[in-house]
Protein backbone atom coordinates (compact mmCIF):
# COMPACT_ATOMS: atom_id res chain seq x y z
CA UNK A 1 0.00 0.00 0.00
CA UNK A 2 1.54 3.36 -1.12
CA UNK A 3 0.73 6.24 0.62
CA UNK A 4 1.63 9.82 -0.68
CA UNK A 5 3.63 12.49 2.28
CA UNK A 6 3.20 15.56 1.24
CA UNK A 7 4.82 18.44 3.59
CA UNK A 8 3.92 22.42 4.46
CA UNK A 9 6.01 23.69 1.48
CA UNK A 10 4.29 21.16 -1.03
CA UNK A 11 0.98 21.72 0.15
CA UNK A 12 1.56 25.37 -0.66
CA UNK A 13 2.87 24.97 -3.94
CA UNK A 14 0.37 22.53 -5.14
CA UNK A 15 -2.52 24.63 -5.10
CA UNK A 16 -3.68 28.71 -5.67
CA UNK A 17 -6.48 31.01 -4.25
CA UNK A 18 -8.27 30.37 -7.57
CA UNK A 19 -8.24 27.15 -7.67
CA UNK A 20 -9.46 27.00 -4.15
CA UNK A 21 -12.44 28.48 -4.62
CA UNK A 22 -13.42 26.63 -7.18
CA UNK A 23 -13.32 23.42 -4.83
CA UNK A 24 -14.96 25.14 -2.69
CA UNK A 25 -17.92 25.75 -4.42
CA UNK A 26 -17.45 22.54 -5.69
CA UNK A 27 -17.93 21.34 -2.11
CA UNK A 28 -21.18 23.34 -1.07
CA UNK A 29 -23.10 21.98 -4.54
CA UNK A 30 -22.13 18.43 -3.24
CA UNK A 31 -23.25 18.61 0.36
CA UNK A 32 -26.09 20.00 -0.92
CA UNK A 33 -26.88 17.41 -3.45
CA UNK A 34 -26.80 14.37 -1.35
CA UNK A 35 -23.35 13.63 -2.43
CA UNK A 36 -21.61 14.08 1.21
CA UNK A 37 -21.45 11.91 4.14
CA UNK A 38 -20.06 14.47 7.11
CA UNK A 39 -20.45 13.57 10.96
CA UNK A 40 -20.40 15.63 13.24
CA UNK A 41 -16.97 16.67 14.42
CA UNK A 42 -15.59 15.86 17.86
CA UNK A 43 -12.40 17.15 19.90
CA UNK A 44 -10.85 16.91 23.14
CA UNK A 45 -10.59 20.16 25.05
CA UNK A 46 -7.38 19.63 27.23
CA UNK A 47 -6.46 21.69 30.64
CA UNK A 48 -4.48 25.31 29.99
CA UNK A 49 -2.36 25.94 29.68
CA UNK A 50 -2.68 23.31 26.74
CA UNK A 51 -5.66 24.06 23.92
CA UNK A 52 -8.06 22.00 21.78
CA UNK A 53 -7.83 19.51 19.06
CA UNK A 54 -11.05 18.59 16.63
CA UNK A 55 -11.37 15.85 14.42
CA UNK A 56 -13.54 16.99 10.85
CA UNK A 57 -14.68 13.58 8.68
CA UNK A 58 -15.83 13.98 5.40
CA UNK A 59 -16.67 11.17 2.40
CA UNK A 60 -17.53 12.83 -1.32
CA UNK A 61 -19.14 9.90 -3.33
CA UNK A 62 -18.28 11.54 -6.30
CA UNK A 63 -14.17 11.40 -5.76
CA UNK A 64 -14.42 8.43 -3.50
CA UNK A 65 -12.34 10.18 -0.98
CA UNK A 66 -12.74 9.95 2.88
CA UNK A 67 -11.22 13.05 4.28
CA UNK A 68 -9.78 13.26 8.04
CA UNK A 69 -9.00 16.59 9.15
CA UNK A 70 -7.06 17.06 12.93
CA UNK A 71 -6.61 20.67 13.92
CA UNK A 72 -5.13 21.50 16.87
CA UNK A 73 -5.12 25.48 18.20
CA UNK A 74 -4.10 27.75 21.54
CA UNK A 75 -1.22 25.45 23.14
CA UNK A 76 0.22 28.98 23.80
CA UNK A 77 3.55 27.37 25.38
CA UNK A 78 4.21 25.01 22.16
CA UNK A 79 6.79 26.82 20.48
CA UNK A 80 8.83 28.28 23.65
CA UNK A 81 8.52 25.03 25.50
CA UNK A 82 8.19 22.12 23.00
CA UNK A 83 9.63 23.99 19.81
CA UNK A 84 6.30 23.22 17.51
CA UNK A 85 3.49 25.51 16.35
CA UNK A 86 1.36 26.63 19.09
CA UNK A 87 -1.85 25.27 16.53
CA UNK A 88 -0.90 22.56 14.00
CA UNK A 89 -3.63 20.73 11.18
CA UNK A 90 -2.99 16.95 9.60
CA UNK A 91 -4.64 15.53 6.87
CA UNK A 92 -5.34 11.64 5.86
CA UNK A 93 -7.21 11.11 2.67
CA UNK A 94 -8.35 7.22 2.32
CA UNK A 95 -9.57 5.92 -0.67
CA UNK A 96 -13.16 4.90 -0.24
CA UNK A 97 -13.16 2.09 -2.64
CA UNK A 98 -10.96 0.38 -0.31
CA UNK A 99 -10.48 2.73 2.58
CA UNK A 100 -6.41 2.58 1.83
CA UNK A 101 -4.97 5.10 3.14
CA UNK A 102 -3.27 7.23 0.01
CA UNK A 103 -2.04 10.11 1.29
CA UNK A 104 -1.19 12.08 4.93
CA UNK A 105 -0.53 15.71 4.17
CA UNK A 106 0.16 19.07 6.44
CA UNK A 107 -2.96 20.53 6.71
CA UNK A 108 -2.59 24.11 8.82
CA UNK A 109 -2.73 25.92 5.10
CA UNK A 110 -6.02 24.33 4.40
CA UNK A 111 -8.19 26.05 6.75
CA UNK A 112 -6.90 29.31 6.05
CA UNK A 113 -7.70 28.69 2.28
CA UNK A 114 -10.92 27.01 2.30
CA UNK A 115 -12.06 29.66 4.76
CA UNK A 116 -10.85 32.14 2.62
CA UNK A 117 -12.42 30.56 -0.67
CA UNK A 118 -15.80 30.52 1.44
CA UNK A 119 -16.08 33.77 1.91
CA UNK A 120 -15.03 34.72 -1.72
CA UNK A 121 -18.17 31.73 -2.86
CA UNK A 122 -20.76 33.90 -0.87
CA UNK A 123 -19.59 36.95 -2.32
CA UNK A 124 -19.73 35.94 -6.08
CA UNK A 125 -23.73 35.32 -4.94
CA UNK A 126 -24.95 37.69 -2.12
CA UNK A 127 -23.03 41.11 -2.54
CA UNK A 128 -23.78 43.73 -4.47
CA UNK A 129 -22.22 44.01 -8.02
CA UNK A 130 -20.63 47.50 -8.07
CA UNK A 131 -19.18 47.10 -3.95
CA UNK A 132 -16.01 48.27 -3.66
CA UNK A 133 -15.40 48.89 0.21
CA UNK A 134 -14.71 46.15 2.43
CA UNK A 135 -14.59 46.06 6.36
CA UNK A 136 -12.60 44.11 8.39
CA UNK A 137 -13.69 43.31 12.05
CA UNK A 138 -10.56 41.47 12.96
CA UNK A 139 -7.01 41.44 11.24
CA UNK A 140 -5.97 38.27 12.23
CA UNK A 141 -4.71 35.13 10.02
CA UNK A 142 -8.26 34.60 8.70
CA UNK A 143 -8.89 38.41 7.77
CA UNK A 144 -5.84 38.07 5.19
CA UNK A 145 -6.93 34.90 3.51
CA UNK A 146 -10.46 36.42 3.12
CA UNK A 147 -8.94 39.78 1.74
CA UNK A 148 -6.77 37.13 -0.67
CA UNK A 149 -9.89 35.47 -1.45
CA UNK A 150 -12.23 37.78 -1.95
CA UNK A 151 -9.66 40.05 -3.87
CA UNK A 152 -9.68 37.48 -7.03
CA UNK A 153 -13.35 37.89 -7.34
CA UNK A 154 -13.76 41.29 -7.31
CA UNK A 155 -12.15 44.51 -7.37
CA UNK A 156 -11.15 45.76 -3.75
CA UNK A 157 -10.35 49.18 -3.74
CA UNK A 158 -10.16 49.93 0.08
CA UNK A 159 -10.68 48.51 3.45
CA UNK A 160 -11.43 49.81 6.32
CA UNK A 161 -10.30 47.64 9.43
CA UNK A 162 -10.72 47.48 13.14
CA UNK A 163 -9.23 45.63 16.02
CA UNK A 164 -8.96 45.37 19.38
CA UNK A 165 -4.85 45.39 19.33
CA UNK A 166 -3.77 48.75 17.68
CA UNK A 167 -0.32 46.99 17.16
CA UNK A 168 -2.18 43.81 15.20
CA UNK A 169 -4.10 46.38 13.30
CA UNK A 170 -1.03 48.33 11.96
CA UNK A 171 0.84 45.20 10.86
CA UNK A 172 -2.32 43.91 8.83
CA UNK A 173 -2.32 47.45 6.97
CA UNK A 174 1.80 47.01 6.39
CA UNK A 175 0.75 43.44 4.89
CA UNK A 176 -2.12 43.68 3.37
CA UNK A 177 -0.82 47.35 1.19
CA UNK A 178 2.48 45.37 0.41
CA UNK A 179 0.64 42.27 -0.37
CA UNK A 180 -2.02 43.46 -2.86
CA UNK A 181 -1.12 47.15 -2.82
CA UNK A 182 -5.11 47.91 -1.79
CA UNK A 183 -5.14 51.25 0.61
CA UNK A 184 -6.09 49.75 4.41
CA UNK A 185 -7.79 52.53 6.77
CA UNK A 186 -6.92 52.32 10.15
CA UNK A 187 -10.38 53.08 11.81
CA UNK A 188 -10.94 54.64 15.27
CA UNK A 189 -14.29 52.94 16.00
CA UNK A 190 -15.87 49.68 15.22
CA UNK A 191 -18.70 51.89 14.27
CA UNK A 192 -16.37 54.19 11.82
CA UNK A 193 -15.21 50.93 10.08
CA UNK A 194 -18.59 49.40 9.86
CA UNK A 195 -20.60 52.65 8.38
CA UNK A 196 -17.93 52.00 5.53
CA UNK A 197 -18.47 48.67 4.24
CA UNK A 198 -20.22 47.32 0.96
CA UNK A 199 -18.55 43.92 2.28
CA UNK A 200 -18.18 43.67 6.20
CA UNK A 201 -16.06 40.49 6.88
CA UNK A 202 -15.85 39.67 10.63
CA UNK A 203 -13.05 37.09 11.75
CA UNK A 204 -12.03 38.05 15.44
CA UNK A 205 -12.31 34.98 18.58
CA UNK A 206 -14.76 37.45 19.97
CA UNK A 207 -17.50 35.89 22.63
CA UNK A 208 -20.00 39.16 22.22
CA UNK A 209 -21.58 41.50 19.56
CA UNK A 210 -18.68 43.85 18.71
CA UNK A 211 -21.24 45.08 15.23
CA UNK A 212 -24.25 46.31 16.36
CA UNK A 213 -27.67 46.31 13.70
CA UNK A 214 -27.71 50.00 13.54
CA UNK A 215 -24.41 50.59 11.90
CA UNK A 216 -24.97 48.07 8.88
CA UNK A 217 -25.78 50.03 6.05
CA UNK A 218 -28.64 48.63 3.42
CA UNK A 219 -27.22 46.61 0.48
CA UNK A 220 -24.21 45.38 2.79
CA UNK A 221 -23.24 41.59 2.64
CA UNK A 222 -21.77 40.51 5.68
CA UNK A 223 -19.03 37.19 5.83
CA UNK A 224 -19.72 36.29 9.49
CA UNK A 225 -16.66 34.32 10.06
CA UNK A 226 -15.60 34.18 13.36
CA UNK A 227 -18.02 32.14 15.73
CA UNK A 228 -17.54 28.41 14.90
CA UNK A 229 -18.62 27.49 18.42
CA UNK A 230 -20.77 27.26 21.23
CA UNK A 231 -19.66 30.78 23.34
CA UNK A 232 -18.18 32.71 20.43
CA UNK A 233 -20.03 35.60 18.79
CA UNK A 234 -19.29 38.92 16.82
CA UNK A 235 -22.86 39.86 15.26
CA UNK A 236 -25.77 42.15 17.03
CA UNK A 237 -28.20 39.43 16.77
CA UNK A 238 -31.05 42.53 15.84
CA UNK A 239 -28.84 42.62 12.57
CA UNK A 240 -30.84 39.13 11.66
CA UNK A 241 -34.25 40.35 11.99
CA UNK A 242 -34.96 41.50 8.56
CA UNK A 243 -31.43 39.75 6.86
CA UNK A 244 -31.30 37.66 4.10
CA UNK A 245 -29.54 34.68 6.22
CA UNK A 246 -27.68 31.98 4.36
CA UNK A 247 -25.52 29.28 5.88
CA UNK A 248 -22.93 26.82 4.89
CA UNK A 249 -24.67 24.08 7.26
CA UNK A 250 -27.51 24.96 9.14
CA UNK A 251 -27.13 22.07 11.53
CA UNK A 252 -23.82 23.25 12.05
CA UNK A 253 -24.83 26.85 12.21
CA UNK A 254 -28.07 26.99 14.62
CA UNK A 255 -25.74 25.21 17.06
CA UNK A 256 -22.46 26.65 16.74
CA UNK A 257 -22.67 29.50 14.10
CA UNK A 258 -23.90 33.30 14.48
CA UNK A 259 -27.09 31.64 13.56
CA UNK A 260 -27.30 30.37 16.87
CA UNK A 261 -27.69 33.53 18.85
CA UNK A 262 -30.90 35.25 16.93
CA UNK A 263 -32.74 31.88 16.96
CA UNK A 264 -32.38 31.55 20.60
CA UNK A 265 -33.74 35.01 21.19
CA UNK A 266 -36.69 34.55 19.16
CA UNK A 267 -35.37 37.25 17.22
CA UNK A 268 -35.97 34.97 14.14
CA UNK A 269 -37.34 31.25 13.78
CA UNK A 270 -35.37 28.32 11.46
CA UNK A 271 -37.50 28.64 8.71
CA UNK A 272 -36.35 32.40 8.45
CA UNK A 273 -33.26 30.82 7.56
CA UNK A 274 -33.17 31.62 3.23
CA UNK A 275 -30.75 29.21 2.27
CA UNK A 276 -27.57 27.11 2.39
CA UNK A 277 -24.94 28.30 0.26
CA UNK A 278 -25.11 25.19 -1.77
CA UNK A 279 -28.73 25.63 -2.91
CA UNK A 280 -27.85 29.19 -4.43
CA UNK A 281 -25.00 27.89 -6.35
CA UNK A 282 -27.07 25.16 -7.36
CA UNK A 283 -29.91 27.97 -8.72
CA UNK A 284 -32.42 26.45 -6.23
CA UNK A 285 -32.89 29.12 -3.96
CA UNK A 286 -31.90 33.02 -4.88
CA UNK A 287 -28.82 34.77 -3.97
CA UNK A 288 -29.10 38.37 -3.85
CA UNK A 289 -32.51 40.06 -5.41
CA UNK A 290 -32.03 44.19 -4.92
CA UNK A 291 -29.36 46.36 -3.99
CA UNK A 292 -30.94 46.98 -0.49
CA UNK A 293 -30.97 43.69 1.56
CA UNK A 294 -28.62 42.82 3.52
CA UNK A 295 -27.36 39.49 3.09
CA UNK A 296 -25.42 37.40 5.79
CA UNK A 297 -22.96 34.48 5.45
CA UNK A 298 -22.68 32.61 8.21
CA UNK A 299 -19.81 30.10 7.84
CA UNK A 300 -18.73 27.72 10.39
CA UNK A 301 -16.88 25.27 7.64
CA UNK A 302 -17.45 22.00 6.84
CA UNK A 303 -15.30 18.70 6.52
CA UNK A 304 -16.09 18.88 2.86
CA UNK A 305 -14.19 21.92 2.19
CA UNK A 306 -11.53 20.26 3.42
CA UNK A 307 -12.00 16.91 1.41
CA UNK A 308 -12.62 18.51 -2.31
CA UNK A 309 -9.35 21.18 -0.96
CA UNK A 310 -6.96 18.54 -0.16
CA UNK A 311 -8.36 15.61 -2.71
CA UNK A 312 -7.41 18.60 -5.38
CA UNK A 313 -3.71 19.17 -3.78
CA UNK A 314 -3.13 15.00 -3.76
CA UNK A 315 -4.14 14.84 -7.71
CA UNK A 316 -1.96 17.77 -8.58
CA UNK A 317 1.00 16.51 -6.56
CA UNK A 318 0.29 13.20 -8.30
CA UNK A 319 -0.07 14.76 -11.73
CA UNK A 320 3.79 16.83 -10.81
CA UNK A 321 5.56 14.00 -9.31
CA UNK A 322 5.80 15.59 -6.08
CA UNK A 323 6.05 14.56 -2.45
CA UNK A 324 7.26 10.92 -1.21
CA UNK A 325 5.84 7.49 -0.75
CA UNK A 326 5.88 5.71 2.24
CA UNK A 327 4.96 2.26 2.65
CA UNK A 328 3.02 1.38 6.06
CA UNK A 329 2.15 -2.11 4.55
CA UNK A 330 4.42 -4.10 2.26
CA UNK A 331 2.73 -5.81 -0.90
N1 LIG B 1 -15.79 29.63 9.95
C1 LIG B 1 -14.70 28.94 9.71
O1 LIG B 1 -14.69 28.07 8.83
C2 LIG B 1 -13.45 29.25 10.46
C3 LIG B 1 -12.24 28.73 10.02
C4 LIG B 1 -11.08 29.07 10.69
C5 LIG B 1 -11.15 29.89 11.82
N2 LIG B 1 -12.37 30.35 12.25
C6 LIG B 1 -12.46 31.22 13.43
O2 LIG B 1 -12.11 32.54 13.04
C7 LIG B 1 -11.62 33.27 14.19
C8 LIG B 1 -10.34 33.99 13.83
O3 LIG B 1 -9.33 33.06 13.52
P1 LIG B 1 -7.86 33.57 13.15
O4 LIG B 1 -7.11 32.37 12.72
O5 LIG B 1 -7.92 34.74 12.26
O6 LIG B 1 -7.36 34.04 14.57
P2 LIG B 1 -6.22 35.10 14.90
O7 LIG B 1 -5.82 34.82 16.30
O8 LIG B 1 -5.20 35.09 13.81
O9 LIG B 1 -6.99 36.50 14.83
C9 LIG B 1 -8.02 36.79 15.72
C10 LIG B 1 -8.36 38.27 15.66
O10 LIG B 1 -9.39 38.55 16.61
C11 LIG B 1 -8.98 39.59 17.50
N3 LIG B 1 -9.60 39.24 18.79
C12 LIG B 1 -9.23 38.24 19.62
N4 LIG B 1 -10.07 38.18 20.68
C13 LIG B 1 -10.99 39.15 20.50
C14 LIG B 1 -12.11 39.61 21.23
N5 LIG B 1 -12.46 39.02 22.38
N6 LIG B 1 -12.83 40.66 20.74
C15 LIG B 1 -12.48 41.23 19.58
N7 LIG B 1 -11.42 40.85 18.85
C16 LIG B 1 -10.69 39.83 19.30
C17 LIG B 1 -7.48 39.57 17.48
O11 LIG B 1 -6.93 40.82 17.81
C18 LIG B 1 -7.21 39.19 16.01
O12 LIG B 1 -7.34 40.30 15.15
C19 LIG B 1 -11.49 32.23 15.31
O13 LIG B 1 -12.61 32.32 16.16
C20 LIG B 1 -11.49 30.90 14.55
O14 LIG B 1 -11.95 29.83 15.35
C21 LIG B 1 -13.50 30.05 11.58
Amino acid sequence: MKTLLLNKEQVGSLICMREVIGTVEEAYKAFNSNQVIQPDYIGIDLPSPRGDIDFKLGYYKANEVISMKASSGGFINNPTTYGVPSGMGTILLFDARTCALICVMDGSLITGLRTGAAGAVSVKVLARKDAKKITSIGTGNQARMQIRAISEVMKIEEIHAWDSTRETLAKFKADIESEFGIPVIMANSKKDAVEQADILITTTRGKGPLVEAAWVKPGTHIVAIGTDTQGKQELDPELFRNAKIVNDSIEQCIEKGETWHPLVKNIIAKSDIHAEIGEILLGKKAGRENDEEITIFDSTGMAIQDNTTSNRIYRNAIEHDIGSIFEFLKG
